[in-house]
């Protein structure tokens, strides 16, 4: 029997495209004693990917050319030589965009039996912990305070504004496209919102949409958007900066309006994190999140992309905008 992996070819300039990526098989080695196999049901393809096709400064190293592309899977295990598991469980895990997998058992989550298993990827996953930690922790929502969120309609996005709704906010989101504005304000009870690719002064609409002025802002995408809240910040302010999509394709960092003193005047926090850090809280985070998202009171929206050989296809997608809520592909 063969795996199939897509490896990194080619080191991007700007947006990758389908040549980033080649497919490659290879057959699938026997186990040893401690190890087992894996195979994927569903890959996750993020942004933070785009990261890892560039030799720039980064939290994680780059992958080589060569390297099967980095990310996180849901896996069934096809066969076990390691006492922790048996064939048939269903687990998370790093493997990357690759149809098998032979596994240490080192890193694996197994997938909790009343869960989805594509939830263990989104809402139940990375992407929910990210939208908790990043809103609660670092910006200490209060009940009535303006909450506004970049990349609104993608997967953190849309549940930061639901989480921020359950603390008593008043939630205001830009994404990039009618649907996109539509469907938050409709499921994810986003209190206004707009579209940034049909609006040409994004300052205007935030100050018409954000009367009280803006108490916590969590960044998904930096640049432009980013510039047109900071002026509009309240005093004592709180700004999560959990990525910037807007700039990852660039090749020179782009410059903009320098606005940093705009948190001297608001004596305003902006703070950067990494989902990771907060390892040892995501038992607790995850049973809050699983709570409110089996009784409804969080919604999670999936863009499922049919075959592991769209891959590719799905993570520029991706990167384009394409997705409403949490990207994946089955395999
Ligand atoms: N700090 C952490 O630990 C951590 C963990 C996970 C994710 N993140 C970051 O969180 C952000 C969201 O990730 P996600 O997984 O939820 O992805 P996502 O928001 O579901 O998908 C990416 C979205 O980015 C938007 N986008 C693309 N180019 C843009 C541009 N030039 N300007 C504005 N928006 C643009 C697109 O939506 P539009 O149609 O609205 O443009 C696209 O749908 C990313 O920046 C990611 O790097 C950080």
């Amino acid at each position: 029997m063969n795996n199939r992996a897509f490896v990194f070819a080619v080191r991007p300039q700007g947006m990758p495209d389908e040549s980033t990526f080649r497919i490659v098989e290879s057959p699938i080695p026997e186990l040893k004693e401690g190890e087992l196999l894996l195979r994927a049901l569903y890959l996750s393809v993020d942004p933070y990917m785009r990261g890892r096709l560039s030799r720039a400064r980064s939290y994680a190293p780059p992958v080589e050319i060569g390297q099967v592309m980095v990310g996180g899977v849901v896996a069934r295990v096809v066969e076990s030589e390691n006492a922790a598991y048996a064939a048939g469980d269903i687990v998370v895990a790093y493997t990357g965009w690759q149809e098998y997998a032979v596994s240490d058992g080192k890193g694996l989550r197994k997938v909790d039996p009343s869960i989805p298993v594509t939830a263990a990827l989104g809402i139940l996953g990375i992407t929910g912990l990210t939208a908790y930690f990043g809103l609660l922790d670092i910006c200490n929502p209060k009940p009535g305070e303006t909450v506004v969120v970049s990349g609104a309609a993608g997967a953190v996005g849309s549940i930061v504004g639901q989480i921020a709704k359950l603390k008593g906010c008043r939630t205001v989101g830009i994404a990039g496209g009618d649907d996109k504005v539509e469907w938050i304000k409709r499921e994810c009870g986003f209190d206004a919102a707009f579209n940034y690719k049909t609006t040409s002064d994004y300052g205007a609409a935030l100050t018409e949409l954000c009367p009280q002025g803006i108490d916590v802002y969590f960044d998904n995408v930096g640049g432009p958007i980013t510039e047109a809240v900071l002026p509009r910040i309240n005093t004592g302010a709180r700004i999560s900066i959990c990525g910037q999509i807007s700039q990852y394709n660039n090749a020179k960092p782009e410059m903009g309006p320098r606005l940093l003193s705009m948190l001297v005047v608001a004596r305003a926090k902006m703070q950067g994190f990494l989902v990771s850090d907060y390892a040892s809280r995501f038992g607790p985070a995850l049973e809050e999140l699983k709570g409110w998202y089996q009784s409804g009171q969080i919604r999670n929206r999936e863009d499922i992309v049919e075959g592991f050989e769209n891959l590719p296809k799905a993570f520029i997608g991706l990167l384009k905008g394409e997705n409403i809520g949490k990207r994946l592909v089955k395999v």
